[in-house]
């Protein structure tokens, strides 16, 4: 098993240095002030300091249950497991399904990688297009996997957004087949334009839809969840028990307390998407001014921008850019090509997003 690219390549950084590697939102644009007063309210009760349900906190259940009935799926709150962020709920359906085939997106997210390793599993890859999966590759695929995960919304790393024909075409083929599929969507909110549906509303009794707060409120509240149905949903329970009892009462109240009003999350999630987008017009515009060798197709939400440098090993490169202070994640880490790169768009600051590039630029010059 290797260790997260990411997480190690972090460790070699300094102060100094700019890293377009991680998928961290804007520290700048967390609701910090609102999550504030809702811990404090969730401290008045003495019973956020007790042990909890295993599968959630029962209001939050209900209220996620509702979010999806409203989008027109219709969910209760026994359709809903709380998870230690969606990391743990690709973890628990994976043990359950330990040693099964399952197929992935190439390339797709690492830390599903390590835990579809971890969990023995057998990875099938099928190359992604610009309009979401290959469907022929795909059912030559399933035809033995008992799993497929799929991130159709700003997938990791690739940011591609499938199609709502993509969409269609792999429930039907799903559908007709025996594969169960993970939908892993910490990114579906975070649309400049336009909100695709989720495949599993076409694959109610075939599909797990994996949501998290992660992106949306804040990754240091480690709250995600599982939507399935009962038959899928509750062999799981056991194994969510065996590895932490439950998810935190304290980070699900303080969530619970700041979805209570049904306006602040939409608020919130408005300026995220206005100032994400503002953010990758701004990289993508230093992008073209500094690397104009770099070619990439602009993302239509999500966290990342994910392109190619001609003729560039982008891990051997990273050493010269690491010198100089800035680092991304080659894309060989997710399974990509050798000269491809992921760059996060969110975390920096303007300055630093014009800095860091312009340090790309500089350590390009230096190895040609
Ligand atoms: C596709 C995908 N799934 C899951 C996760 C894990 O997120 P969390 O555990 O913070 O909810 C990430 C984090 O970057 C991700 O990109």
């Amino acid at each position: 098993l290797k260790r997260s690219f990411i997480r190690e390549i972090l460790e070699h950084t300094n102060s100094n240095t700019i890293s377009f590697a991680g998928g961290l939102p804007d520290p700048s644009l967390f609701p910090t002030k609102e999550l504030k007063e809702c811990t404090k309210k969730v401290f008045e009760d003495t019973s956020s300091l007790q042990y909890g349900n295993s599968m959630g906190y029962l209001p939050l259940r209900n209220h996620i249950a509702q979010f999806y009935t409203k989008k027109g799926f219709p969910t209760s709150k026994d359709n809903i497991l709380i998870t230690t962020g969606s990391q743990q709920a690709l973890d628990i359906i994976c043990r359950y399904y330990s040693g099964s085939t399952i197929t992935i997106e190439r390339p797709s997210y690492l830390g599903a990688l390590n835990i579809f390793k971890l969990n023995n599993m057998l990875i099938q890859t099928v190359k992604l297009t610009k309009n979401g999966i290959d469907i022929n590759l795909l059912k030559k695929s399933i035809k033995n996997s008992k799993l497929t995960y799929l991130i159709p919304d700003f997938q990791n790393p690739s940011s591609i957004c499938y199609t709502k024909f993509n969409r269609l075409e792999v429930a039907k083929l799903l559908d007709s087949s025996n594969t169960i599929l993970i939908e892993d969507s910490p990114y579906s909110q975070l649309y400049f334009e336009t909100q695709q549906k989720p495949i599993s509303w076409l694959l109610e009794d075939k599909s797990y839809h994996i949501g998290s707060f992660s992106k949306i409120l804040s990754p240091s509240l480690r709250v995600g969840w599982i939507r399935a149905n009962k038959k899928l949903l509750e062999p799981l329970v056991a194994y969510k028990e065996a590895m932490d009892l439950h998810t935190s009462v304290i980070t699900q109240k303080i969530i619970y307390e700041y979805l209570k009003d049904a306006q602040t999350l939409e608020l919130h999630l408005n300026k995220l998407r206005v100032k994400y987008k503002e953010k990758m017009l701004y990289f993508s515009k230093e992008l073209d001014c500094y690397l104009p060798s770099f070619s990439y197709e602009k993302p239509k939400g999500g966290m990342f921008i994910y392109g190619a440098l001609e003729n560039i090993d982008t891990s051997k490169f990273l050493q010269k850019c690491l010198q100089n202070g800035v680092v991304y994640v080659p894309g060989i880490e997710f399974g990509g090509e050798y000269n491809e790169i992921r760059f996060n768009f969110t975390n920096n600051s303007l300055q630093d997003i014009t800095k860091g590039l312009k340090r790309i630029k500089k350590s390009l010059e230096e190895t040609i």
